[in-house]
Protein backbone atom coordinates (compact mmCIF):
# COMPACT_ATOMS: atom_id res chain seq x y z
CA UNK A 1 0.00 0.00 0.00
CA UNK A 2 1.32 3.10 -0.64
CA UNK A 3 0.63 6.01 1.32
CA UNK A 4 1.37 9.82 0.43
CA UNK A 5 2.31 11.90 3.35
CA UNK A 6 1.62 15.73 3.32
CA UNK A 7 4.11 17.52 4.99
CA UNK A 8 5.92 14.58 5.91
CA UNK A 9 9.23 16.29 7.17
CA UNK A 10 7.86 18.11 9.44
CA UNK A 11 7.26 17.51 13.21
CA UNK A 12 4.35 14.79 13.60
CA UNK A 13 5.00 13.67 9.56
CA UNK A 14 8.47 12.52 10.18
CA UNK A 15 8.12 10.37 13.69
CA UNK A 16 4.65 9.11 10.92
CA UNK A 17 6.73 8.18 8.43
CA UNK A 18 8.92 6.13 11.04
CA UNK A 19 5.97 3.75 11.85
CA UNK A 20 4.55 3.27 8.48
CA UNK A 21 8.07 2.36 7.03
CA UNK A 22 8.26 -0.07 9.25
CA UNK A 23 4.92 -1.08 8.97
CA UNK A 24 6.16 -2.31 5.26
CA UNK A 25 3.87 0.97 3.74
CA UNK A 26 5.27 2.77 0.66
CA UNK A 27 6.04 6.19 1.56
CA UNK A 28 6.08 9.24 -0.91
CA UNK A 29 6.46 12.55 1.29
CA UNK A 30 5.46 15.77 -0.30
CA UNK A 31 6.97 18.84 1.87
CA UNK A 32 7.55 22.51 0.47
CA UNK A 33 10.39 22.08 3.52
CA UNK A 34 8.55 25.84 4.86
CA UNK A 35 8.85 24.48 8.20
CA UNK A 36 11.16 21.78 8.27
CA UNK A 37 14.36 20.61 6.91
CA UNK A 38 15.19 17.53 4.68
CA UNK A 39 17.46 16.25 7.12
CA UNK A 40 15.05 14.66 9.10
CA UNK A 41 13.87 12.34 6.27
CA UNK A 42 17.45 11.29 5.65
CA UNK A 43 17.32 10.46 9.35
CA UNK A 44 14.27 8.95 9.11
CA UNK A 45 15.64 6.48 6.68
CA UNK A 46 18.68 6.25 8.65
CA UNK A 47 16.54 5.21 12.26
CA UNK A 48 14.62 2.55 9.43
CA UNK A 49 17.16 1.26 7.10
CA UNK A 50 14.20 2.06 4.76
CA UNK A 51 13.84 4.31 1.58
CA UNK A 52 10.55 6.50 0.97
CA UNK A 53 10.24 9.11 -2.19
CA UNK A 54 10.71 12.58 -1.48
CA UNK A 55 8.84 15.77 -3.50
CA UNK A 56 10.12 18.99 -2.82
CA UNK A 57 7.16 20.31 -3.48
CA UNK A 58 3.91 22.71 -2.55
CA UNK A 59 0.36 21.56 -2.39
CA UNK A 60 -0.70 25.24 -3.16
CA UNK A 61 0.86 24.21 -6.50
CA UNK A 62 -1.79 22.05 -8.55
CA UNK A 63 0.86 20.79 -11.33
CA UNK A 64 3.19 19.17 -8.74
CA UNK A 65 0.20 17.48 -7.10
CA UNK A 66 -0.83 16.43 -10.69
CA UNK A 67 2.66 15.09 -10.57
CA UNK A 68 2.80 13.35 -7.53
CA UNK A 69 -0.65 11.30 -8.21
CA UNK A 70 0.58 10.27 -12.06
CA UNK A 71 3.76 9.30 -10.87
CA UNK A 72 2.63 7.26 -7.32
CA UNK A 73 -0.13 4.76 -7.29
CA UNK A 74 -1.56 6.22 -4.24
CA UNK A 75 -4.12 4.52 -1.85
CA UNK A 76 -4.41 6.93 0.94
CA UNK A 77 -3.09 10.43 1.44
CA UNK A 78 -1.76 11.24 5.23
CA UNK A 79 -2.65 15.35 5.32
CA UNK A 80 -0.03 17.15 7.65
CA UNK A 81 1.04 19.83 5.89
CA UNK A 82 -0.16 23.13 6.83
CA UNK A 83 0.89 26.47 8.98
CA UNK A 84 0.17 25.96 12.81
CA UNK A 85 1.45 28.79 14.54
CA UNK A 86 -1.73 29.84 16.63
CA UNK A 87 -0.38 33.41 17.62
CA UNK A 88 1.00 33.84 14.01
CA UNK A 89 -2.37 33.10 12.56
CA UNK A 90 -4.25 36.16 13.94
CA UNK A 91 -1.96 38.45 12.19
CA UNK A 92 -1.82 36.81 9.30
CA UNK A 93 -5.36 35.27 8.90
CA UNK A 94 -4.79 35.06 5.02
CA UNK A 95 -1.46 33.31 4.39
CA UNK A 96 -3.34 30.55 7.25
CA UNK A 97 -6.31 30.30 5.11
CA UNK A 98 -4.70 30.14 1.95
CA UNK A 99 -1.85 27.97 2.62
CA UNK A 100 -4.48 25.91 5.13
CA UNK A 101 -7.58 25.63 2.79
CA UNK A 102 -6.99 26.15 -0.36
CA UNK A 103 -3.93 23.92 0.04
CA UNK A 104 -6.40 21.42 1.24
CA UNK A 105 -8.97 22.32 -1.43
CA UNK A 106 -6.31 21.46 -3.83
CA UNK A 107 -5.53 18.34 -2.26
CA UNK A 108 -8.76 17.09 -2.65
CA UNK A 109 -9.01 17.83 -6.19
CA UNK A 110 -6.27 15.81 -7.02
CA UNK A 111 -7.48 12.76 -4.95
CA UNK A 112 -10.29 13.38 -6.94
CA UNK A 113 -9.10 13.01 -10.22
CA UNK A 114 -6.97 10.14 -9.58
CA UNK A 115 -9.83 8.02 -8.15
CA UNK A 116 -7.72 7.92 -4.71
CA UNK A 117 -10.84 9.08 -2.18
CA UNK A 118 -8.99 7.80 1.15
CA UNK A 119 -7.78 10.79 3.27
CA UNK A 120 -6.73 10.99 6.91
CA UNK A 121 -6.49 14.66 8.57
CA UNK A 122 -4.37 15.89 11.29
CA UNK A 123 -7.00 18.32 13.47
CA UNK A 124 -6.99 19.38 16.85
CA UNK A 125 -8.38 19.56 19.86
CA UNK A 126 -8.76 23.26 18.88
CA UNK A 127 -11.74 22.78 17.40
CA UNK A 128 -13.75 21.93 20.93
CA UNK A 129 -13.04 25.87 21.89
CA UNK A 130 -13.31 25.93 25.01
CA UNK A 131 -14.30 22.44 25.67
CA UNK A 132 -18.48 21.87 26.81
CA UNK A 133 -17.29 18.74 28.91
CA UNK A 134 -13.72 17.37 30.31
CA UNK A 135 -12.38 15.06 29.23
CA UNK A 136 -13.28 15.25 25.67
CA UNK A 137 -15.27 13.11 23.86
CA UNK A 138 -15.75 13.13 20.22
CA UNK A 139 -19.20 13.91 20.89
CA UNK A 140 -18.75 16.98 22.55
CA UNK A 141 -19.99 19.98 20.01
CA UNK A 142 -16.82 22.09 18.58
CA UNK A 143 -16.58 25.47 19.92
CA UNK A 144 -15.86 28.94 18.92
CA UNK A 145 -12.55 28.66 17.75
CA UNK A 146 -10.26 31.72 19.33
CA UNK A 147 -7.78 31.94 15.87
CA UNK A 148 -7.87 31.50 12.42
CA UNK A 149 -5.66 28.32 12.86
CA UNK A 150 -8.07 26.81 15.07
CA UNK A 151 -11.05 28.03 12.03
CA UNK A 152 -8.86 26.18 9.60
CA UNK A 153 -9.40 23.15 11.31
CA UNK A 154 -12.55 23.35 11.89
CA UNK A 155 -13.68 24.42 8.64
CA UNK A 156 -11.20 21.72 7.18
CA UNK A 157 -13.34 18.90 8.74
CA UNK A 158 -16.24 20.34 7.69
CA UNK A 159 -15.11 20.84 3.75
CA UNK A 160 -14.05 16.49 4.35
CA UNK A 161 -17.22 15.53 5.34
CA UNK A 162 -18.99 17.38 3.17
CA UNK A 163 -16.94 15.51 0.34
CA UNK A 164 -18.12 12.21 2.11
CA UNK A 165 -21.85 13.35 2.17
CA UNK A 166 -21.51 14.11 -1.81
CA UNK A 167 -19.89 11.01 -2.55
CA UNK A 168 -19.98 8.04 -0.11
CA UNK A 169 -17.09 6.42 -1.47
CA UNK A 170 -14.81 8.72 0.32
CA UNK A 171 -13.19 7.57 3.39
CA UNK A 172 -12.50 10.28 6.10
CA UNK A 173 -10.44 10.00 9.04
CA UNK A 174 -10.30 12.93 11.65
CA UNK A 175 -7.67 12.81 13.99
CA UNK A 176 -8.14 15.49 16.68
CA UNK A 177 -4.40 15.52 18.37
CA UNK A 178 -4.19 17.30 21.56
CA UNK A 179 -0.59 18.21 23.05
CA UNK A 180 2.21 16.23 20.99
CA UNK A 181 5.83 16.47 22.42
CA UNK A 182 8.67 14.14 22.88
CA UNK A 183 11.03 13.14 20.07
CA UNK A 184 12.24 9.42 18.28
CA UNK A 185 14.05 8.05 20.98
CA UNK A 186 17.12 7.96 18.99
CA UNK A 187 17.28 11.40 19.67
CA UNK A 188 17.63 11.59 15.63
CA UNK A 189 14.20 13.30 14.77
CA UNK A 190 12.47 15.78 16.66
CA UNK A 191 10.76 19.32 17.22
CA UNK A 192 12.77 22.13 15.58
CA UNK A 193 10.77 25.70 15.98
CA UNK A 194 11.81 28.41 14.46
CA UNK A 195 12.98 31.30 16.43
CA UNK A 196 11.46 31.70 20.42
CA UNK A 197 9.29 28.88 20.89
CA UNK A 198 5.57 29.13 21.60
CA UNK A 199 4.96 25.85 23.00
CA UNK A 200 5.77 24.81 26.26
CA UNK A 201 7.67 21.79 26.26
CA UNK A 202 10.39 23.04 23.46
CA UNK A 203 10.13 26.53 25.42
CA UNK A 204 11.60 24.40 29.00
CA UNK A 205 13.82 22.44 26.67
CA UNK A 206 16.09 25.90 25.56
CA UNK A 207 15.92 27.15 28.92
CA UNK A 208 16.49 24.05 30.38
CA UNK A 209 19.93 24.12 27.90
CA UNK A 210 20.97 27.81 28.69
CA UNK A 211 18.84 29.30 25.41
CA UNK A 212 17.22 31.21 27.54
CA UNK A 213 17.16 32.06 30.91
CA UNK A 214 13.59 31.38 32.21
CA UNK A 215 10.45 30.06 31.47
CA UNK A 216 7.10 32.33 32.23
CA UNK A 217 4.04 30.20 33.20
CA UNK A 218 1.21 31.84 32.12
CA UNK A 219 -1.24 32.61 34.28
CA UNK A 220 -1.73 30.66 38.04
CA UNK A 221 -4.74 31.53 39.52
CA UNK A 222 -7.08 29.12 36.54
CA UNK A 223 -9.58 26.99 38.35
CA UNK A 224 -7.46 24.29 38.11
CA UNK A 225 -6.13 22.25 41.09
CA UNK A 226 -2.25 24.19 40.87
CA UNK A 227 -3.98 27.34 39.35
CA UNK A 228 -1.78 26.63 36.12
CA UNK A 229 -3.76 25.20 32.97
CA UNK A 230 -4.14 21.61 32.64
CA UNK A 231 -3.49 19.71 29.15
CA UNK A 232 -2.73 15.98 27.36
CA UNK A 233 0.52 15.77 26.27
CA UNK A 234 1.09 12.99 24.11
CA UNK A 235 4.27 11.44 22.90
CA UNK A 236 4.77 11.92 19.16
CA UNK A 237 5.33 8.13 18.83
CA UNK A 238 2.15 6.97 19.99
CA UNK A 239 0.86 9.79 17.68
CA UNK A 240 2.76 8.24 15.16
CA UNK A 241 1.39 4.94 15.98
CA UNK A 242 -1.99 6.24 15.65
CA UNK A 243 -1.39 7.25 12.26
CA UNK A 244 -1.07 3.42 11.32
CA UNK A 245 -4.65 2.32 13.13
CA UNK A 246 -6.13 4.75 11.66
CA UNK A 247 -4.99 3.08 8.44
CA UNK A 248 -6.45 -0.17 9.20
CA UNK A 249 -9.31 1.29 9.78
CA UNK A 250 -9.77 3.61 6.49
CA UNK A 251 -9.33 -0.06 4.92
CA UNK A 252 -12.33 -1.24 6.44
CA UNK A 253 -14.20 1.89 4.01
CA UNK A 254 -14.71 3.44 7.51
CA UNK A 255 -17.17 6.76 5.95
CA UNK A 256 -16.02 9.44 8.18
CA UNK A 257 -14.74 8.72 11.45
CA UNK A 258 -13.33 10.81 14.40
CA UNK A 259 -10.98 10.10 16.81
CA UNK A 260 -9.15 11.76 19.83
CA UNK A 261 -5.77 11.32 19.50
CA UNK A 262 -4.52 11.51 23.39
CA UNK A 263 -3.70 9.94 26.19
CA UNK A 264 -6.44 11.08 28.53
CA UNK A 265 -4.65 12.54 31.42
CA UNK A 266 -4.36 15.66 32.00
CA UNK A 267 -1.09 17.37 33.87
CA UNK A 268 -0.68 20.97 34.65
CA UNK A 269 2.16 23.46 33.64
CA UNK A 270 3.28 23.03 36.85
CA UNK A 271 3.58 19.07 36.57
CA UNK A 272 4.75 19.52 33.28
CA UNK A 273 7.95 21.27 34.79
CA UNK A 274 8.41 19.16 37.74
CA UNK A 275 8.05 15.79 35.71
CA UNK A 276 10.53 17.01 33.41
CA UNK A 277 13.21 18.02 36.19
CA UNK A 278 12.79 14.31 37.86
CA UNK A 279 13.02 12.89 34.54
CA UNK A 280 16.43 14.60 33.48
CA UNK A 281 18.10 16.28 36.60
CA UNK A 282 18.23 19.40 35.29
CA UNK A 283 16.88 22.32 36.82
CA UNK A 284 14.00 24.54 34.69
CA UNK A 285 13.93 28.28 36.62
CA UNK A 286 10.34 29.76 35.85
CA UNK A 287 7.90 33.02 36.91
CA UNK A 288 4.72 33.20 36.71
CA UNK A 289 3.24 36.12 34.06
CA UNK A 290 0.05 37.24 33.11
CA UNK A 291 -2.33 34.38 31.82
CA UNK A 292 -1.68 33.92 27.41
CA UNK A 293 -5.34 35.05 25.72
CA UNK A 294 -7.01 32.52 23.83
CA UNK A 295 -6.14 29.42 26.55
CA UNK A 296 -8.15 27.39 28.02
CA UNK A 297 -7.99 26.32 31.65
CA UNK A 298 -8.08 22.77 30.79
CA UNK A 299 -8.34 20.70 27.99
CA UNK A 300 -7.84 16.63 28.06
CA UNK A 301 -9.25 13.91 26.16
CA UNK A 302 -11.09 10.54 27.14
CA UNK A 303 -9.02 8.81 24.71
CA UNK A 304 -11.42 5.30 25.02
CA UNK A 305 -12.89 5.69 20.90
CA UNK A 306 -9.60 5.41 19.68
CA UNK A 307 -9.27 2.37 21.86
CA UNK A 308 -12.06 0.91 21.33
CA UNK A 309 -12.44 1.65 17.73
CA UNK A 310 -9.02 1.35 16.62
CA UNK A 311 -7.07 -0.91 19.29
CA UNK A 312 -4.24 1.84 20.01
CA UNK A 313 -3.89 3.82 23.23
CA UNK A 314 -0.68 5.88 24.21
CA UNK A 315 2.14 4.15 25.69
CA UNK A 316 4.31 6.17 26.63
CA UNK A 317 4.13 8.22 30.40
CA UNK A 318 5.04 12.27 31.15
CA UNK A 319 8.32 11.16 32.32
CA UNK A 320 9.40 9.61 29.25
CA UNK A 321 7.91 12.32 26.89
CA UNK A 322 10.20 14.83 29.05
CA UNK A 323 13.33 12.59 29.13
CA UNK A 324 12.69 12.34 24.83
CA UNK A 325 12.15 15.84 24.21
CA UNK A 326 15.51 16.71 26.76
CA UNK A 327 17.01 14.15 24.78
CA UNK A 328 16.52 15.30 21.24
CA UNK A 329 17.63 19.03 22.40
CA UNK A 330 20.54 17.84 23.90
CA UNK A 331 22.34 16.24 21.09
CA UNK A 332 21.07 18.38 18.86
CA UNK A 333 21.29 22.25 20.51
CA UNK A 334 20.30 23.92 17.04
CA UNK A 335 17.73 21.50 15.86
CA UNK A 336 18.28 20.11 12.15
CA UNK A 337 20.50 23.83 11.90
CA UNK A 338 23.03 21.78 13.19
CA UNK A 339 22.38 18.65 12.99
CA UNK A 340 24.66 18.01 9.54
CA UNK A 341 27.64 17.74 11.86
CA UNK A 342 26.60 14.53 13.75
P1 LIG B 1 5.24 21.07 11.25
O1 LIG B 1 5.23 22.51 10.89
O2 LIG B 1 6.45 20.49 11.85
O3 LIG B 1 4.85 20.20 9.96
C1 LIG B 1 4.02 20.69 8.92
C2 LIG B 1 4.78 20.47 7.63
O4 LIG B 1 3.99 20.94 6.54
C3 LIG B 1 6.11 21.23 7.58
O5 LIG B 1 7.14 20.32 7.22
C4 LIG B 1 5.91 22.28 6.51
O6 LIG B 1 7.10 22.58 5.81
C5 LIG B 1 4.86 21.62 5.63
N1 LIG B 1 4.02 22.55 4.86
C6 LIG B 1 3.34 23.65 5.32
N2 LIG B 1 2.69 24.22 4.30
C7 LIG B 1 2.91 23.46 3.19
C8 LIG B 1 2.51 23.56 1.84
N3 LIG B 1 1.73 24.55 1.41
N4 LIG B 1 2.93 22.62 0.98
C9 LIG B 1 3.75 21.61 1.37
N5 LIG B 1 4.18 21.49 2.64
C10 LIG B 1 3.75 22.40 3.54
O7 LIG B 1 3.97 20.80 12.20
P2 LIG B 1 3.56 19.52 13.03
O8 LIG B 1 3.62 19.87 14.46
O9 LIG B 1 4.27 18.33 12.54
O10 LIG B 1 2.02 19.42 12.65
C11 LIG B 1 1.56 18.61 11.61
C12 LIG B 1 0.05 18.80 11.45
O11 LIG B 1 -0.58 18.50 12.69
C13 LIG B 1 -0.33 20.24 11.12
O12 LIG B 1 -1.43 20.20 10.23
C14 LIG B 1 -0.74 20.80 12.45
O13 LIG B 1 -1.67 21.84 12.30
C15 LIG B 1 -1.40 19.57 13.10
N6 LIG B 1 -1.41 19.67 14.56
C16 LIG B 1 -0.25 19.90 15.25
C17 LIG B 1 -0.28 20.05 16.63
C18 LIG B 1 0.97 20.34 17.41
O14 LIG B 1 0.87 20.76 18.56
N7 LIG B 1 2.17 20.13 16.85
C19 LIG B 1 -1.50 19.91 17.33
C20 LIG B 1 -2.65 19.65 16.61
C21 LIG B 1 -2.60 19.52 15.22
N1 LIG C 1 2.67 27.79 28.41
C1 LIG C 1 3.35 28.53 29.34
N2 LIG C 1 4.52 29.12 28.94
C2 LIG C 1 5.02 29.01 27.69
C3 LIG C 1 4.31 28.24 26.74
C4 LIG C 1 3.12 27.65 27.14
O1 LIG C 1 2.93 28.67 30.47
O2 LIG C 1 6.08 29.59 27.39
C5 LIG C 1 1.41 27.14 28.83
C6 LIG C 1 0.21 27.63 28.05
O3 LIG C 1 -0.31 28.79 28.63
C7 LIG C 1 -0.71 26.42 28.15
C8 LIG C 1 0.24 25.23 28.18
O4 LIG C 1 1.51 25.75 28.56
O5 LIG C 1 -1.39 26.47 29.35
C9 LIG C 1 0.37 24.53 26.85
O6 LIG C 1 0.67 25.51 25.85
P1 LIG C 1 1.14 25.12 24.40
O7 LIG C 1 1.35 26.40 23.64
O8 LIG C 1 2.28 24.17 24.43
O9 LIG C 1 -0.09 24.30 23.80
P2 LIG C 1 -1.62 24.75 23.61
O10 LIG C 1 -2.42 23.83 24.49
O11 LIG C 1 -1.83 26.17 23.78
O12 LIG C 1 -1.83 24.44 22.06
C10 LIG C 1 -1.56 23.18 21.49
C11 LIG C 1 -1.06 23.34 20.05
C12 LIG C 1 -2.16 23.87 19.16
C13 LIG C 1 -3.40 23.06 19.32
C14 LIG C 1 -3.79 22.92 20.76
C15 LIG C 1 -4.92 21.94 20.89
O13 LIG C 1 0.04 24.22 20.00
O14 LIG C 1 -1.75 23.77 17.82
O15 LIG C 1 -2.70 22.41 21.52
O16 LIG C 1 -5.33 21.82 22.19
F1 LIG C 1 -4.41 23.64 18.64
Amino acid sequence: MTILVTGGAGYIGSHTCIELLNNDYNVVVVDNLYNSSKKALDRVKEITGKDLKFYKGDILDKDCLEKIFKENDIDCVIHFAGLKAVGESVGKPWEYYNNNITGSLNLIEAMKNAGCKNLIFSSSATVYGDPAQIPITEECPKGKCTNPYGWTKWMLEQIFTDMHTADPDWNVILLRYFNPIGAHPSGLIGEDPNGIPNNLMPYITQVAIGKLPELGIFGNDYDTPDGTCVRDYIHVCDLATGHVAALKKIKENCGVSIYNLGTGVGYSVLDVVNNFIEATGVNVPYSFKPRREGDVPQCYSSADKAKRELGWEAKYGIKEMCRDSWNWQQKNPDGFGEAESL
